[in-house]
């Protein structure tokens, strides 16, 4: 999913940093409806001044409240994104490179206070504004218990994916997770050269992912391969133990080339590997399967 970030106000500057995770959580979302088109959606932080003019405006409810979500589709009774592809994709923005889904209005104010309130962290409180905004974007809603529950359900599975959830045993994420996710960290990719998009998705043995994309340069030489993306992500947070990664491309097998091989080999010699391309092919390999007779930490003295 794409991301554009508009602020009202200082509020965004204020808060940047507990939105890092936004497009890994906007992803997750996006996995766990089993939706994989390309999506873009706005996200506006503001105040609650601002967010309960809108309320009044659109909602007929004059008090501030935490986040609003504006769909960009109507969704038929009982359905959502994924059952839902011909209404989406009329939604088709090429400037804006995707499928607009539609607008999630977040007050920072409120999120803030509203962390304070339940005793869990500011940035727990915006993973979770910003995964309900965007079930309501993608067809969900919570006119009754049921609906309730449900949306409930796959706000907490997409927490869990991102690795926020605030519930015990959270189960791994599945070799689907990872190439969904890598499937989805493609969309994000800056090839304007090759035009060969390419995502990945890390995962370290206690759970977390880093997804990564391929990033060119005008300079060529300089271009950075998804797999690096992802592996410097995780390396530079601290992050080294990884037990599998999933490799995502469009058309063709994205093997992983020689120097992103020689960079897993750093770390992880005995890593699995999900290659995944088209809709549903896939691949599994091991890295000393692609790298036999390897160099690495060991061989030097
Ligand atoms: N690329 C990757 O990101 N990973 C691979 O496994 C193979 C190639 C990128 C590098 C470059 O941006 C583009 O694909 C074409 O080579």
């Amino acid at each position: 999913m794409i991301i554009e970030w508009r602020q009202q106000g200082n509020w965004f500057h204020d808060m940047a940093n507990q939105c890092l995770q936004f497009p890994l959580l906007a992803d997750s979302c996006q996995a766990v409806e089993g939706y994989m088109t390309q999506c873009v959606v706005s996200i506006l932080f503001t105040n609650d001044t601002s967010i309960r003019r809108l309320n009044a405006k659109y909602r007929n409810v004059d008090q501030a409240t935490d986040v609003l979500s504006f769909p960009s589709v109507h969704y038929p009774v009982g359905k959502t994104a994924k059952n839902s592809p011909s209404r989406l994709r009329k939604e088709i923005d090429p400037d804006r490179g995707g499928m607009f889904l539609g607008e999630i209005v977040l007050s920072g104010e409120r999120a803030r206070a509203q962390a304070k309130q339940y005793g869990h962290s500011l940035q727990r409180e915006m993973s979770y504004l910003l995964v309900h905004g965007i079930f309501h974007l993608l067809g969900y809603d919570h006119n009754d218990t049921l609906q309730q529950k449900e949306m409930r359900l796959m706000e907490e599975r997409a927490l869990q994916l991102a690795g926020v959830s605030m519930e015990g045993d959270t189960a791994m994420p599945s070799d689907n997770d990872l190439m969904a996710m890598a499937r989805l960290a493609m969309q994000r990719s800056y090839s304007p050269y090759s035009h060969f998009k390419v995502g990945a998705c890390l995962l370290t043995a206690d759970g977390r992912v880093f997804q990564g994309c391929n990033i060119e340069n005008a300079s060529f030489g300089l271009s950075n391969c998804a797999e690096r993306t992802a592996v410097f992500k995780a390396v530079s947070d601290g992050a080294k133990d990884f037990v599998a990664i999933a490799i995502a491309a469009e058309t063709s097998p994205p093997y992983p080339c020689g120097a992103c091989r020689q960079v897993l080999n750093e770390f992880a010699p005995h890593i699995r590997i999900l290659i995944t391309w088209e809709k549903d092919k896939v691949e599994r390999t091991t890295l000393p399967d692609l790298l036999p007779h390897s160099f690495g930490p060991n061989d030097l003295p």
